[in-house]
């Protein structure tokens, strides 16, 4: 295995334990939502972004108890964008993460509670001085995820894609959309990480620039991905861009430029951390390993 790969899979682990530990089941009949909850966070997943916030803090010597719990909230806002995203008003999916999707499992309602549960738990982690004991880094991190996630981030991205299905939309509003709809979480998973160290200005800069290029190669490839990726290895459906009418580098680009600009943009967000020497390497490869995976 390489370096990388039990990077992640350690991260991955180290998580997981603690998502476990902050979405306790509780005893009455609500504990239902709970346990949606629990269903689509800790059925796996990459952890991509976990390990951004991890990575990131490390190169700023962040405790990792603190970091932690802020990938951990960073994960519940994705897995929550995961679990609306598949519902029947949006893409209408049945299968997330190999197992049948929350709506699925559950019902629409559940899943709507479900989402909107891990969203607000994320603030809640994040509010918490366990997470950092400093109140100043901890607004800013509810401030830089409240921004991502919200109209001008994520959930702008999505109202995007869903207007993509029935508008021609062109290379720079597709590269808008992404930016929003994928780029905005990732780029406050390094952000985090940048926020928890009290990094230098130019320090944020570059990881600001670096998850920039990383986002936008990251939605190229899970848009390749839908063309040709295989449904076991993705856990998920393939072919859902093309049924939906939707615009995708792909679909613009082709196969063959759309992945030479995901490997561009790999080699680009690699050179910017330059100046983090040997201290940046996992986060240089994870960018060739977010363009190259096969799930
Ligand atoms: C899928 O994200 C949704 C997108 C933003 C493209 P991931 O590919 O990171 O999904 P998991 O977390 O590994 O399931
Ligand atoms: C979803 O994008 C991005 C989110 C904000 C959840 P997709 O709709 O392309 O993600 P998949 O392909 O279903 O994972
Ligand atoms: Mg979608
Ligand atoms: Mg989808
Ligand atoms: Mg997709």
């Amino acid at each position: 295995m390489t370096t990388l790969k039990k990077a992640l899979s350690d991260n991955a682990k180290a998580v997981s334990g603690v998502l476990d530990d902050l979405l306790p089941l509780g005893n009455g009949p609500e504990s239902r939502v709970v346990e949606a909850m629990r269903y689509t966070t800790l059925a796996g997943g990459k952890r991509i972004r976990p390990f951004m916030v991890t990575a990131s803090a490390d190169l700023f010597n962040v405790d990792p108890a603190h970091s932690l719990r802020v990938a951990a909230a960073i994960e519940m806002v994705h897995s929550y964008s995961l679990i609306h995203d598949d519902l029947p008003a949006m893409d209408n999916d049945d299968l997330r993460r190999g197992k049948p999707t929350c709506h699925i499992k559950f019902d629409e309602a559940t899943a709507i509670l479900a989402g909107d549960a891990l969203l607000t738990k994320a603030f809640e982690v994040l509010a918490d001085d366990e997470t950092h004991g400093d109140p100043t880094v901890r607004m800013e991190l509810v401030s830089a995820l409240s921004k991502a996630s919200g109209a001008a981030g994520m959930v702008g991205g999505q109202m995007l894609d869903l207007f993509a299905e029935d508008h021609d939309l062109k290379m720079p509003e597709i590269t808008r959309l992404q930016r929003m709809k994928t780029g905005a979480l990732i780029a406050v998973s390094c952000e985090a990480g940048a926020i928890l160290g009290k990094a230098s200005e130019n320090a944020r800069h570059v990881l600001h620039a670096y998850a920039h290029d990383v986002g936008l190669a990251f939605q190229i490839a899970d848009d390749l991905l839908d063309v040709e990726g295989d449904e076991k290895a993705l856990g998920k459906k393939t072919g859902k861009d093309a049924a939906a009418g939707k615009a995708t580098f792909v679909s613009l680009l082709g196969v063959e430029r759309a992945r030479e600009q995901a490997s561009l943009l790999a080699e680009q967000a690699a050179s910017h951390l330059e100046i983090f020497a040997e201290k940046g390497k996992l986060l240089k490869e994870l960018a060739q390993f977010v363009v190259n995976r096969s799930a």
